[in-house]
């Protein structure tokens, strides 16, 4: 039995078509259902975040997870191979108009990604005050809360609309197919045939 993990939206989405293809069977969570069994094939539908969390305890063998969630939580995972959709970038923003004064004691930054803002930070030697929130992360420089963001772009649209602008790209993100290392150790046959076929589903 593999165990899959997968993330909730258009990333899981994909990921469960690729399956189909791979099981050759029609694959679907059924009325708001988490757990999906087919053939040798148990599937479960969790937060993106927290597909790294089921990994690594072992209640899933492999799964798909955006690579900002990898390096933001520092799973010690086996990452297959990157599947190259669900591409987006980590960037600092900042408002338009705003020169943002890396010399300014305690800039304050607002994220969901607290570890990957304090390494792009230490990495210039700075120190910043990060502000860890959960989601709406525009918003904290637009009311003065913070002075910069580093935050996930995907189209764009959300920081356009929101009057900032783009000061760095910290990271291009895209989904990985990724396994237990105890998994992929005990199940490697299985695990790299799966791999194989996303390789060549995704060429
Ligand atoms: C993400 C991200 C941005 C937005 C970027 O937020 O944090 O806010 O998507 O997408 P865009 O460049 O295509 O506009 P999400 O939709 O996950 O909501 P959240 O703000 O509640 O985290």
């Amino acid at each position: 039995m593999i165990k899959v993990a997968l993330p909730k939206g258009r990333i899981g989405e994909k990921a469960l078509e690729v399956f189909e293809g791979f099981l050759q069977e029609k694959l679907c969570f059924e009325n708001r259902k988490l757990i999906l069994q087919k053939n040798d094939f148990c599937f479960m539908l969790v937060r993106n975040q927290d597909v790294p969390v089921y990994i690594k305890r072992g209640a899933a063998d492999i799964g798909v997870v955006g690579l900002d969630v990898l390096e933001e939580q520092q799973s010690p995972l086996v990452r297959l191979l990157d599947l190259g959709f669900g591409r987006c970038k980590v960037v600092l923003g900042s408002p338009n108009g705003y020169v943002l004064d890396f010399s300014k004691p305690n800039l304050k930054i607002a994220t969901k990604m607290e570890n990957i803002t304090k390494t792009f930070f230490a990495r210039k030697a700075l120190s910043v005050e990060v502000i860890k929130l959960y989601g709406s992360i525009e918003l904290a420089p637009l009311v003065g809360m913070a002075d910069a963001i580093v935050d996930l772009v995907e189209t764009g649209d959300t920081m356009r609309q929101n009057n900032l602008k783009v000061d760095e790209v910290i990271m291009e993100v895209s989904a990985y197919l990724v396994a237990n290392p105890n998994s992929f150790y005990s199940q490697k046959i299985k695990i790299l045939k799966i791999r194989d076929f996303f390789k060549n589903r995704i060429k």
